[in-house]
């Protein structure tokens, strides 16, 4: 948990850098993976796509409150610079106000994290300015909502026509009104991601929206390639460490079975017994 003297990122140091140096986000849902990018992130997401990336759901609906708490206190236990913010999961704010803040107060009091993000436009602009008057700061997310995989009928790119982009430009717009630090931009097209970007007044963070955002934010087991079906096209790989570990898996197997592991260092014997001649 963040204390006095502490050296971790602040939200003003966040937003400050609207139109800067790109800020620089993943995600993170465990200690040893936070440890990891704590040095080199501008901010560390405890994203809901955990119930994907971590819990084999195949969508982000059932993850719950307490998985995000869980996950959240151990990136906050185990990061010091970067800013930590947990996504509210589906159904623990869309029904009020005051139920939003009841979760956000909740994931801030046992994480000790920075801020939350939650997603929608116009329709959650009174909850953010609700959660944000009352000190919970609050990260928007707009274009394509996993949440709202259903209603949206997929997880397509958005925005191609005027409409859709009409409508996700007032979505922005009503989230940056009512107070978020910082916005979401999910699987739009570019010019679109450039417009509001140039609009909004706060930092717009990428996924699939284009190099012309404020930072961009992909998921850590995308990126590191930890697991190998499909990679989405807004997706680059910087590793192939789920290959790395097939290949690990597939030498410890082999040793065990030819009872060359544990070799000689690596078990007990009683101190100053000889190992036996073999
Ligand atoms: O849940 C998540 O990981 C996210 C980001 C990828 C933006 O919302």
């Amino acid at each position: 948990m963040s204390a006095v003297g502490s050296k971790r990122a602040t939200i003003a140091a966040f937003r400050a850098r609207k139109g800067g140096v790109p800020l620089v986000c993943l995600t993170a849902y465990t200690a040893p993976v936070a440890r990891l990018l704590d040095a080199q992130v501008d901010m560390l997401l405890v994203g809901d796509s955990l119930g994907m990336a971590l819990y084999g759901f195949d969508s982000t609906l059932p993850v719950t409150l307490d998985m995000m708490i869980n996950h959240g206190a151990a990136v906050v236990r185990a990061s010091a610079r970067a800013l930590v913010a947990v996504d509210l999961p589906f159904g623990s704010y869309q029904e009020s106000p005051a139920a939003a803040f009841r979760s956000a107060a909740l994931v801030m009091a046992q994480t000790g994290c920075a801020a939350v993000k939650l997603e929608g436009g116009v329709e959650m602009a009174e909850t953010i300015a609700f959660l944000v008057q009352r000190g919970i700061p609050v990260i928007g997310h707009v274009g394509l909502t996993p949440q709202s995989v259903n209603s949206l009928g997929g997880y397509r790119s958005r925005g191609h026509d005027e409409a859709e982009a009409a409508k996700i430009a007032r979505d922005a717009h009503a989230v940056a009104d009512a107070g978020a630090f910082s916005i979401v931009l999910e699987g739009m097209v570019e010019p679109l991601a450039r417009r509001l970007t140039g609009e909004l007044a706060i930092p717009t963070i990428g996924i699939g929206a284009s190099p012309t955002c404020d930072g961009q934010i992909l998921v850590t087991e995308d990126m590191a390639g930890l697991f190998s079906e499909f990679v989405p096209k807004f997706v680059k790989r910087y590793a192939q460490l789920g290959d790395q570990l097939s290949l690990a898996v597939a030498a410890y197997a082999e040793d065990v079975r030819a009872r060359r592991f544990p070799a000689e260092e690596h078990f007990y014997r009683v101190r100053g017994a000889k190992a036996p001649d073999s």
